[in-house]
């Protein structure tokens, strides 16, 4: 059992900053996904908590313990590397007893371990082996399950799942998120890839230049995005985002862009801020309308998805990708009406990137640290 909390933390190789003033607080028995793109600072913030890393400033705290200049060892934390790191002249059974061995433990009490963690694993008939009998997911397993032999109160995971196929990648994210359930201990887990942070996470930390951009729930993140970064990172395909002005037409507050006029459903009073923004539309809350919508625009491209389609639709200068559910009624060439409802736009700072307060706040926005407000003069 562990709770993990990071005060302040910061790391530069030189005077190179790569994590940047990070504050998290990472409940006992979460679930928490360090999402980001490559090169924001992951791996080396999971390295500090695990103690390979030393911290230029800030504190790691262990449950109440400051474990910032504590050694690896004696960090009640166990890791789990993408390259697997397992020692090749070693059976599966040596290499997950190793961490055991390590610590004195007797044969018997070893042997016991290692069996019992197998079985969760579905190790059991793969003990005599060398590593390099296994498969990519064998090999997975057997690193998890010698972390899970110290009976650690967190697992710090880094890309566990990037050397696997993507069927066997869909299954192991399956068989950790069960894993997780029954061992109810802390989970941090490093990844770069959105579906993997989607699907397991209880909360995403997203991470930008080594900075922490937005922490919550997938939904939360997905649905209220705290900026255009957040918004481009989750989704496939990501978030329509355009500039756009907004626009009094005759008493009630529209978005106008090249091609694009739509109402915001708010009177023209109920904005008095910068008239200048960017517009976040998701692929799959565009509809694809009848003769009377309110947006018209061309099909330049449709991929077939299988289930679904994406459809590239220009409006005059702007591009819109659209997700709808196969088969769709059009095709490449074609015009086609648009509709938006007013409840799916999102209104960003077209400077700083950060979200606008447009409409009253679901609970969970309203925490949005920096979130400057349309109605703010
Ligand atoms: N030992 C080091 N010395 C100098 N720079 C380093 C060192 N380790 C990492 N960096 C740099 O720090 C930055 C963050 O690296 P890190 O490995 O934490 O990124 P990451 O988010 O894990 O990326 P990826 O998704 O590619 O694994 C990168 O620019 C990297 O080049
Ligand atoms: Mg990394």
């Amino acid at each position: 059992m562990a709770r993990i909390r990071l005060d302040g933390v910061s790391k530069r190789f030189g005077t190179t900053p790569v994590v940047q003033e990070v504050d998290l607080d990472i409940t006992d028995g979460e679930f928490l996904v360090l999402l980001g793109p490559s090169g924001c600072g992951k791996s080396t913030l999971l390295r500090m908590i695990a103690g390979l890393e030393s911290l230029s400033a800030g504190r790691i705290l262990l449950d109440d313990r400051d474990i910032t200049a504590t050694a690896p060892r004696q960090r009640d934390v166990a890791m789990v590397f993408q390259s697997y790191a397992l020692y090749p002249h070693l059976t599966v059974a040596k290499n997950i007893g190793f961490p055991l061995r390590a610590r004195g433990r007797s044969r018997e009490q070893i042997r016991e371990k290692v069996t019992d963690v197998a079985s969760t694993l579905g190790l059991v008939e793969h003990l005599d082996r060398r590593p390099a009998a296994l498969s990519g997911g064998q090999r997975q397993r057997v690193a998890l399950a010698r972390a899970m032999v110290r009976e650690p109160g967190a697992f710090l995971m880094d890309e566990p799942l990037s050397n696997l196929d993507a069927a066997l990648r869909s299954a192991t994210r399956t068989e950790l998120t069960g894993l997780h359930r029954r061992l109810g201990t802390t989970f941090l887990y490093v990844t770069h890839d959105q579906v993997e942070a989607m699907t397991m996470a209880s909360r995403i930390a997203l991470l930008n230049g080594g900075r922490v951009e937005q922490v919550g729930t997938p939904s939360q993140l997905y649905d209220t995005p705290w900026s255009t970064f957040v918004a481009a990172f989750l989704g496939s395909p990501p978030m329509n985002l355009f500039d756009a002005e907004i626009v009094d037409r005759a008493g009630e507050l529209h978005v106008v862009a090249d091609g694009v006029d739509t109402p915001l459903g708010l009177p023209a009073g109920a904005a008095s801020g910068p008239r200048t923004v960017t517009v976040g539309i998701r692929p799959e809350r565009l509809r694809l309308g009848t003769a009377e919508a309110r947006l018209r625009g061309v099909v330049t491209a449709v991929e077939n998805l299988g289930g679904e389609e994406i459809l590239h639709i220009s409006l005059g200068a702007t591009s819109l990708a659209v997700r709808a559910p196969r088969p769709v009624p059009v095709q490449a060439g074609d015009s086609t009406g648009l509709d938006v409802d007013s409840r799916d736009i999102h209104l960003f700072d077209s400077g700083t990137g950060r979200r606008l307060l447009w409409r009253p706040p679901h609970e969970h926005v309203a925490s949005a640290p920096d979130a400057s407000s349309l109605s703010v003069a």
